[in-house]
């Protein structure tokens, strides 16, 4: 298996196996089907990142549901610029719907902190969150996240979604920005 991959002048390391990823998607959805069984939630996911938790969650919910999207963006290259900005504004009337917020990962939470003050304005019955990542040590934030795939370290990744400088979402792996960055022979290009 490959275990680190070059994306432009940055070496990352496999963090998190597809496996692991499937198994926690597994769970998360099992917790949603249970939870809103006599309900019809609205899942808002947020683009880019979020695309493929998104899918993968979708096609595991088994309940009545309707699905939309908002883009966001506030990371350029490895840094979050603690500035959002809204690519693709929310459009759907959420008012008395039961909402879920989908996103790849929660890092400082001003992207989430956003939204869910778009959200509050307009009345929806309930929102909560389903987030694949979560990197604690960054957080800044006061919401809690209700559907959480894992806690990661605090440090940059890419990969099942997530980017760097746009390259590394279609990989179906978590990798982690490595300290060493000298490729070895199982390095990939990606
Ligand atoms: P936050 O607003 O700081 O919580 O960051 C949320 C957004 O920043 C996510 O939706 C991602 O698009 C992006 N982001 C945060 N951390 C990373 C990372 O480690 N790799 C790639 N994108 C990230």
């Amino acid at each position: 298996m490959t275990t680190t991959v070059k994306i432009k002048d940055k070496l990352f390391e496999l963090l998190v196996p597809a496996e692991e990823i499937s198994a926690a998607v597994d769970a998360i959805a099992s917790r949603i089907n249970a939870d809103y069984a006599s309900k019809e939630p609205l899942f808002l996911c947020i683009l880019n990142g979020s695309f493929m938790f998104a899918a993968d969650l979708l096609r595991r919910i088994r309940v009545p549901c309707r699905v939309s999207f908002v883009k966001y963006a506030s990371y350029a290259g490895t840094k979050s610029t603690q500035y959002i900005k809204n690519l693709v504004g929310l459009n759907e009337d959420v008012e008395a719907k039961d909402v879920i917020i989908v996103e790849d990962i929660v890092d400082t939470g001003l992207t989430m902190s956003h939204l869910l003050t778009e959200l509050s304005e307009k009345k929806p019955a309930t929102v909560r969150i389903a987030a694949f990542c979560f990197k604690k040590e960054a957080f800044q934030a006061t919401f809690t996240i209700d559907y959480l795939g894992m806690e990661i370290p605090n440090a940059f990744v890419i990969g099942y979604g997530m980017d760097y400088e746009g390259y590394g979402r279609n990989l179906a792996e978590i990798y982690q920005i490595s300290d060493n960055q000298y490729p070895t022979s199982n390095t990939s290009t990606c």
